[in-house]
């Protein structure tokens, strides 16, 4: 079954307030955005219409009890100058997963991609060409129905907006270990890209940067030993050449779609890439033993980035200079180029926006 999107264009574009050379990460928005609505057993009202703010009631069910998901992938500009997305199948089939975790019903992905690709031909002037530059799509969902209680909700809105954008950490990480507080542990919702799961760490995220560091490393939530994730991304240690990256396999963990990237790009490049449990332990003895090479986290938002110094229990452990890290600064410049078409596309990797197709819009 096809779903008809309705299209009003905005009448005044805001382009030319936005300077593309000095990008901010989440500033700016847009012209249009898209927006469907869900009850009854199917979407409906599918358009994109004017960016914009909209009402939405006191009760609504999201605000108070967090039902709602989100995903963010990435646009750039190939050579030829068309707009090309990053593996945007592997984004919809984590809403998915993260939609059926909370109780949410399921986006077809011909709905999501169909969306996505008008979205994208009409505002494919926001597109950037400058370098480190991209344009950022924001999916997300949630429950809309309006009443209080607990129970899932039976109306649902999905969005699309996207903004161009510059670099997220413009340099290396400073991370903290934390002992104390968590992020997830097995039977949660850690794999899930659930608005609860940011939500809770803003506090203990907001204390460890008014202490100077950027993000915090979250280690298990039953050992409090095993490493997870960084804030916004997947993490990667290097001990003695082989790539370690912690595994999926406890449900607590994003199953970060440049984490998978990079595993592919690195076994192709004939690294040995390891994704298993490593404890904190492990991290530390491979310091004091000269071994620990580099660290890094990986996600959409900054693609690799190499951790600077990382704190636990009192001690700051300060990792080799970035410009070193051959094997780190390989896959990067590599996923770096296949991401904006400069490099050839050995996995099948970009979507190519139908921009002709859809031109006349
Ligand atoms: C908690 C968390 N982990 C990892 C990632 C990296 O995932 P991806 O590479 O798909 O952006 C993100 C960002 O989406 C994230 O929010």
């Amino acid at each position: 079954m096809g779903y008809k999107i309705s299209i009003e264009k905005t009448k005044a574009s805001h382009i030319n307030e936005v300077d593309f050379n000095d990008l901010h990460f989440g500033k700016h928005f847009s012209d249009h955005m898209f927006m469907a609505d869900y009850s009854d057993g199917d979407w409906h009202d599918c358009r994109i219409m004017p960016f914009g703010e909209f009402l939405i009631h006191p009760a609504l069910t999201s605000l108070h009890y967090g039902q709602s998901i989100f995903e963010g992938l990435k646009a750039e500009k190939d050579s030829d100058g068309n707009p090309v997305i990053f593996r945007p199948g592997k984004n919809v089939n984590r809403f998915n997963i993260s939609a059926d975790r909370m109780a949410m019903p399921e986006v077809p992905e011909e709905l999501f991609m169909n969306a996505l690709d008008k979205l994208i031909t009409i505002d494919r002037n926001w597109v950037p060409s400058t370098p480190d530059s991209s344009l950022y799509i924001r999916p997300f969902m949630f429950a809309t129905e309006k009443f209080v209680g607990i129970r899932p909700s039976e109306h649902f809105r999905f969005m699309i907006f996207t903004g161009p954008v510059g670099a997220y950490y413009p340099k290396p990480v400073k991370v903290f270990i934390h002992d104390k507080y968590v992020r997830a542990f097995p039977g949660g919702v850690g794999y899930a890209k659930c608005s609860g799961n940011y939500g809770a760490v803003m506090m203990p995220t907001r204390e460890v940067q008014k202490m100077g560091y950027d993000q915090i490393l979250w280690l298990d939530g039953i050992h409090h030993r095993y490493l997870q994730e960084i804030g916004t991304m997947n993490v990667f240690v290097i001990i003695d050449g082989v790539i370690i990256t912690p595994a999926l396999d406890q449900g607590t963990i994003l199953d970060g779609i440049t984490r998978d990237s990079m595993i592919r790009l690195a076994e192709n490049e004939g690294y040995v890439v390891q994704e298993r449990d490593v404890s904190i332990e492990e991290v530390v003895n491979a310091y004091h033993e000269g071994k620990l090479e580099d660290m890094f986290g990986t996600g959409t938002a900054a693609v690799v980035s190499h951790i600077a110094e990382f704190h636990y229990k009192g001690e700051n452990y300060e990792l080799p200079p970035v410009e070193g890290r051959e094997i780190s600064n390989k896959l990067k410049a590599r996923l770096t180029a296949i991401k904006s078409g400069k490099a050839e596309d050995v996995f099948g990797w970009l979507h190519t926006v139908p921009v002709n197709v859809y031109a006349n819009l």
